[in-house]
C-alpha cells in the first residue's frame, strides 16, 4: 500500500519524505489556505520536498470550462502534479477529458461506491475515498472504501482507491486489510506509525545493558 502524507506543509513533506516511505503529497484548499502562502508557490515547494512523488492539488471552480481551464494551469505547474477534482457532475466530465489528454487525477468528496463507479468510469488515477467524516457522523467510513476496492479489482478498472480522512492508526490498518491501493495521512498519524510501548520499553533495556557492560561498537577493548 503506497502512504501519502495528508499536508499543505513544506517542512512536514520534508521531514516525511526523509523516512523514504512516503510515495507522493495530497494537499486541499483547506491545507493549502492553512500553510499561508500562495497555491503554486507551496504545491512547487511540495513537489521539491518530494521527488518523485505524486503531488495532488486540488481545482476550486465548480463549473467545467473554469474547473479545465484551472486544470489545465495547475497540470502545467509540474510533472509530478495529479489534479485533484471534486466528485460532482462537472468534475467527473472534467475526469473523462483530462484523462483522454493523459493528465492525472484525484477524485476527491468520494463517500459511496456509486460515486466511485463513476471516477473509476471516466479514468480517475485515484479515487479519494473519506472515512474520518463518515465516521464522525456515526457512520463506517471502511464500508465504502472496502466495495470500491471490491468494485475495482472485480471490473478491472485501472484506478487506485485512496483512504483519505483517515484520523489514527486503525483507519491505516483497515486500510491494509480492505486492501486499498493509497493512504494518505497527517504527519501526526504517521508518528503514531511509529509507536509501541514493548519497542521503547524493549530498546531501553538493550541499551540499559550494553551501557552497564561498558561496550564499544568502535573499540575491541572492553571496560
Ligand atoms: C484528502 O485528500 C483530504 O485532503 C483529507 O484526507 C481530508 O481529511 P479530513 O477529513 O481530516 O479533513
Amino acid at each position: 500500500m503506497k502512504l501519502f502524507l495528508d499536508t499543505g506543509d513544506v517542512d512536514e513533506v520534508r521531514r516525511a519524505a526523509e523516512l523514504g516511505v512516503i510515495d507522493g503529497v495530497t494537499t486541499n484548499p483547506t491545507l493549502i489556505a492553512k500553510a499561508g502562502k500562495g497555491f503554486r508557490e507551496t504545491v512547487l515547494a511540495i513537489c521539491a520536498a518530494c521527488p518523485g512523488g505524486a503531488i495532488s492539488a486540488e481545482v476550486v471552480a465548480t463549473d467545467y470550462d473554469t474547473m479545465l481551464k484551472e486544470a489545465l494551469e495547475i497540470a502545467s505547474w509540474h510533472d509530478q502534479i495529479v489534479v485533484k477534482v471534486p466528485l460532482i457532475e462537472p468534475g467527473v466530465r472534467l475526469v473523462s477529458t483530462l484523462s483522454e489528454r493523459g493528465i492525472r487525477t484525484n477524485v476527491t468528496l468520494v463517500f459511496s461506491v456509486s460515486q466511485a463507479l463513476l471516477a473509476a468510469k471516466a479514468g480517475a488515477t485515484y479515487i479519494s475515498n473519506f472515512v474520518g467524516r463518515v465516521d464522525d457522523v456515526s457512520g463506517d467510513g471502511m464500508e465504502a472504501v472496502a466495495a470500491t476496492v471490491e468494485m475495482v479489482e472485480s471490473y478491472g478498472f485501472e484506478s487506485e482507491v485512496l483512504v483519505a480522512s483517515v484520523r489514527h492508526p486503525q483507519h491505516v490498518v483497515q486500510a491494509m486489510a480492505a486492501r486499498a491501493h493509497v493512504a494518505t495521512m497527517p504527519y501526526s498519524v504517521i508518528a503514531q506509525l511509529f509507536k509501541h510501548p514493548l519497542t521503547d520499553i524493549g530498546l531501553h533495556r538493550f541499551l540499559d545493558d550494553w551501557n552497564k557492560a561498558g561496550l564499544s561498537i568502535f573499540s575491541t577493548v572492553t571496560a
